[in-house]
């Protein structure tokens, strides 16, 4: 008998550990003393119990992480649509945001960036450019690449009413110091802030040559876009003065490699896109 509770004790000892084995159901049967066995259907029924609890517990924890998630895809959804009304404000900018977020979210694949990372870009991308939604009408109607110092003073804003915008989504990662300084250069001729080097978050580096280049490739209301390789041209001109070299040759090599989003190739024959100025409004 002391033998047996012995055994009991340890077979306790391992369920309290974690470790739900049957071992205990063997006691259970008729051939070992009364107390033995009321000892081990009352441990059994109880190891039962708290490994169901458990069991609801996982359940419960999983459903949660479900719903956390499609709670904040369902945010990030709603602030794109916000960013996509751009589109409906001004035609040149539709698609922008998705592919900045390609190319940008590439790259940072292509720099061996953790997943972690590579999300916040790809949100970073996605709403670099929120901030634009208080545009007024005459910024979106101007045509000359040459702008007033008040045009320009109220361009220059959207990074920080666009990351004014997203703050409070503390889920976003580093994607809202993305939108904040997605217009600054590594030379210190960039806004809002006039950031220079390392100052500028990486993401934000990132996004700047992904937004050069699909700015220069597409048509805009105050220039006509360029080809591939003539923004390549450009791009390496930039990596001198306000882009990171080291980037511009990342990202050349990836669309060189693997192209350009579906949306933006070009089907064979068509009239080459030409003419924009070096960086993104
Ligand atoms: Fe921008």
């Amino acid at each position: 008998m002391e033998k047996m509770i012995v055994e009991l004790i340890g077979i306790m000892e391992s369920v309290a550990a974690g470790n739900y084995s049957n071992d205990i159901m063997e006691y259970t049967r008729p051939e070992h003393p009364e107390p033995i066995r009321r000892l081990a259907e009352a441990m059994g029924m109880m190891m039962v119990k708290v490994e169901a609890r458990e069991q609801r517990l996982e359940n419960l924890v999983a459903e949660l992480e479900v719903l956390n998630e499609q709670l904040q895809n369902n945010i990030i959804k709603t602030v794109c649509g916000i960013a996509n009304a751009l589109g409906a404000r001004d035609r040149y900018t539709e698609g922008h945001g998705e592919r900045v977020a390609e190319y940008a979210v590439r790259l940072a694949r292509r720099m061996g960036l953790s997943e972690e990372e590579v999300q916040g870009i790809l949100i970073g991308g996605l709403l670099h450019d929120v901030g634009k939604i208080g545009f007024s009408d005459r910024i979106f109607e101007h045509i000359d690449i040459r702008l007033p110092d008040d045009m320009r003073e109220e361009i220059q804003r959207h990074p920080v009413i666009g990351a004014e915008i997203i703050k409070d989504l503390d889920f976003l990662g580093g994607a809202e110091s993305y939108v904040l300084f997605h217009h600054e250069r590594a030379d210190g001729t960039g806004y809002p802030f006039g950031l220079r080097d390392e100052a500028i978050p990486q993401g934000a580096r990132i996004l700047a040559v992904a937004d050069s280049f699909d700015a220069m490739t597409t048509d805009r209301s105050y220039q006509k876009g360029k080809t591939r390789d003539e923004a390549f041209a450009i791009l390496r001109d930039l990596a001198g003065r306000g882009l990171s070299k080291e980037l511009v040759e990342l990202f050349i090599e990836e669309v060189l490699e693997n192209g350009l989003p579906v949306s933006r190739e070009r089907s064979p024959g068509a009239e080459a896109p030409r003419i924009p100025s070096d960086s993104a409004r």
